[in-house]
Parts: C-alpha cells; structure tokens; sequence
C-alpha cells in the first residue's frame, strides 16, 4: 500500500477516535523505528509505556512464535500451564497475590472496581481517585478518571467516585464517607502530566485505608515493569497494595492486563 493508500483507508474505514501523526512505520527493533520510506527514527515514545524492553526484543519474539506455533488461544473454563508461570512470576517480583487476567489496562481496572464492590458487600462502594489521574477508557475507568477532557461527551458515568485533587491529604479526609471502600493512585501520573506522588501521601494513604479497612489499589499500569528503577513503583515507597492493576509493558506489545488481590484479601472475598 502507499502512503496516501493508507491514509485515505484511515479516512475510509477506521473510526477517528484518535489524533494521529502522520507518520507510518513499518519496523522496529530495540529503540529503533523504521517509516515506510526507509527512514530510521530513535523512539523515545515507547507507546505510552507499552515497550519498556524496546521493539522485538528476541525474547519476547521468540517466546511468541513458540506459543503460536504450538496453541493460540484456550478458554478461560480451561487450565493453561502459561497462566501459571506467568502469575508465579509476577508474585514472585510484587507480593503474595492472587492474579486475575484480561486483555487492556482499563479492563484490569474494571476488575479491581468490581472486585472492590465485591469486598464491600453492596454496603460500601465509593473510590477515592485523584485529579488528573488517568486510568482508561472503558466507562468504570473513565468513570475513575480525574480528567473531564476524557469523560466529556459520555455523561452520565458510573456512579460511586469521588474525584480529589492529588497530593493533598486533607482532601482525601474530607472525602472519605461510611461508604467509602477503596482509595486508588498512580504513583507517578502518568497522562495528567508526569507528577510525583509525595512519599508522605502515600504512607498517609496506607495508614488511612489500614485504619478504616479501605483497600489501597495502585494503578501500576504506567509504572511498573521496571519502569522507574524499581520492578514496581510502590517499592520506592515501601508501601505494599491491596490491589495492584498492571498492563502495557507486561505484554510486550500483546495485549494483557492483569489484577494482583494480596491473598489474605483475594481468600476471603467471594468475587
Ligand atoms: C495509569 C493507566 N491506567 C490505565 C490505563 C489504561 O490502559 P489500556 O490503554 O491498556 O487500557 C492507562 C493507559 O494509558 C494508564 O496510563
């Protein structure tokens, strides 16, 4: 296809639900992009954090030809020796957990809110969630989001968030209510802009859900898997999740998502 061949089919056949540059490229491995001229780019956009370990890492190429070329998909009412290895190994790096697995980050959000109603038993629901926070685009984790640029136009949203500025603990005391059950963050925020959540926040935030038995839920989506020194960002906190919502780099450019529930909480909930 040409060029103009592609874009003309964007404008034909693909829904614009996105801004795009008008770049196309065809290659990458490592850091490297290559554009359908055969122009070498350097990626310093990793795909909002998708490839940590770069483009077509061998590794990650080879394990999927492996898998492909052995079974592609098995329902989830069947047992797949992968899961395992996979949900072992990410405990293994974070903390004892139960792992729930799905395609997208916001889907993994959708989990944690379910399973969050779940634990509060139809008595407590409200979440705790931040200004300029961002946790996807499926109507709960729009919902969820603290940024009206992305809920505009899809009003009325889910009910049972109360959305307060980041940083700020007076704020979140303010917020909290009988029915009140869970407070989640990002530790870096990573579409509002890049901010730094406060070491005292967070162990504020810790110490508050303990108290009233909310469950923490860290959105790790953008910082985890390595992605800022750390496997996961909570241990530059020294501050252990309840519930912890991965996605984007864990698949390498596959699509997943994943919901850690530290055991304890996982066992006696009947989500
Ligand atoms: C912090 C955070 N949570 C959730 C999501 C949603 O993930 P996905 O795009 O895989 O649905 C994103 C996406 O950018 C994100 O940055």
């Amino acid at each position: 296809m040409t060029k103009n061949e592609i874009f003309e089919g964007y404008n034909d056949y693909i829904l614009s639900t996105y801004t795009r540059l008008p770049a196309i490229f065809v290659k990458g491995k490592g850091m490297n992009l290559i554009d359908i001229d055969g122009k070498k780019y350097l990626d310093f956009f990793p795909g909002w954090g998708v490839s940590n370990v770069g483009h077509c890492h061998p590794k990650v190429m080879s394990g999927v030809r492996d898998q492909i070329g052995k079974l592609i998909h098995i329902p989830n009412n069947l047992y797949h020796p992968q899961q395992v290895k996979l949900a072992r190994e990410i405990v293994r790096w974070s903390f004892p957990s139960k792992v729930f697995f799905c395609n997208s980050g916001t889907e993994a959000v959708e989990a944690a809110i379910k399973f969050t109603r779940a634990f509060g038993q139809g008595k407590r629901y409200e979440i705790i969630t931040f200004e300029n926070s961002f946790h996807g685009r499926t109507l709960g984790a729009l919902s969820a989001t603290g940024q009206k640029k992305y809920q505009n136009g899809f009003y009325p949203l889910l009910e049972g968030f109360k959305i307060v500025p980041f940083n700020n603990i007076e704020a979140v005391k303010s917020a909290l209510t009988d029915k009140t059950i869970a407070i989640m963050l990002e530790l870096v925020q990573g579409e509002g802009g890049v901010n730094v959540a406060k070491p005292e926040f967070v162990k504020e935030m810790k110490r508050i859900c303990a108290e009233k038995n909310l469950l923490l839920i860290l959105d790790e989506v953008q910082t985890g898997l390595g992605r800022t020194g750390e496997m996961f960002c909570f241990k530059n906190y020294g501050v252990t999740p309840d519930l912890m919502v991965l996605a984007k780099s864990l698949g390498g450019g596959l699509p997943i998502g994943a919901l850690l529930v530290k055991k304890e909480i996982a066992e006696r909930t009947s989500a």
